[in-house]
């Protein structure tokens, strides 16, 4: 019996939150879903995780779930670094938190740089280990256009060498061959940009 079993009162009251999909409920039938949107800081994956959200309530009446990047490190992930082991930790832990959203039929989107395969595709294997669905968005801006936006002044900090391990500078970027889209923010409008995201969500049986 874990320490939450005997606080909240014996084993009968509280669900095995490690048991891949032990008491799944689809509010829907379908169950839920984790947008993940991976890509490079400034690649404008916080912008897109917001626009999706914003339609997806709007147009869709969901709830939806964020975990974006900065807010998670806050708060999630405080006191966490950029050193790979901590990338890792701060991925899997948005992961889980995703998968247990999308296990009760919720929606949930999460905008991570999440620069590792293996990390991503562990995201994956929890999501759908738990009867979610799981939609890999890379936000392929190329590296140039990220830092000549430079909208935090992150890449010269790191080009400076006062920020090391900084993505796409001193650390790496793998990009991924498993996602279901990938996205160029360049020059583009985001409306355009989350009208391919909603499609690449649909479930199968809602592709004509
Ligand atoms: S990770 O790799 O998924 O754990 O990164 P994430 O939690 O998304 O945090 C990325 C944001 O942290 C800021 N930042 C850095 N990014 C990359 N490398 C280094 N060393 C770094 N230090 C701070 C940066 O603002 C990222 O924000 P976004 O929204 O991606 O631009």
């Amino acid at each position: 019996v874990s320490h939450l079993q005997q606080v909240l009162g014996g084993p009968d009251q509280v669900r095995d939150l490690t048991s891949p999909a032990s008491g799944t409920a689809y509010l829907d039938g379908r169950g839920g879903v984790v947008v993940l949107l991976t890509g490079l800081s400034g690649s404008g994956k916080s912008t897109l995780a917001r626009a999706l959200r914003d339609r997806l309530v709007e147009d869709e009446g969901r709830t939806v779930s964020l975990l974006d990047g900065d807010v998670v490190r806050r708060h999630l992930s405080a006191g966490l670094g950029f050193s790979p082991e901590d990338r890792e930790t701060n991925v899997r832990r948005i992961g889980w938190v995703a998968a247990e959203i999308a296990r009760h039929g919720g929606t949930a989107i999460a905008s991570p740089i999440a620069p590792f395969d293996g990390t991503r595709r562990a995201v994956r294997g929890m999501v759908e280990g738990r009867g979610g669905r799981f939609v890999l968005v890379h936000v392929a801006t190329p590296l140039e256009e990220c830092e000549r936006r430079d909208r935090k002044g992150l890449y010269a900090r790191a080009r400076a060498g006062e920020i090391p391990d900084f993505t796409g500078i001193s650390s790496p970027y793998e990009t991924p061959t498993d996602a279901t889209l990938t996205l160029d923010t360049t020059d583009r409008e985001v409306d355009e940009l989350v009208d391919q995201i909603l499609a690449a969500i649909a479930p199968a049986d809602d592709h004509p």
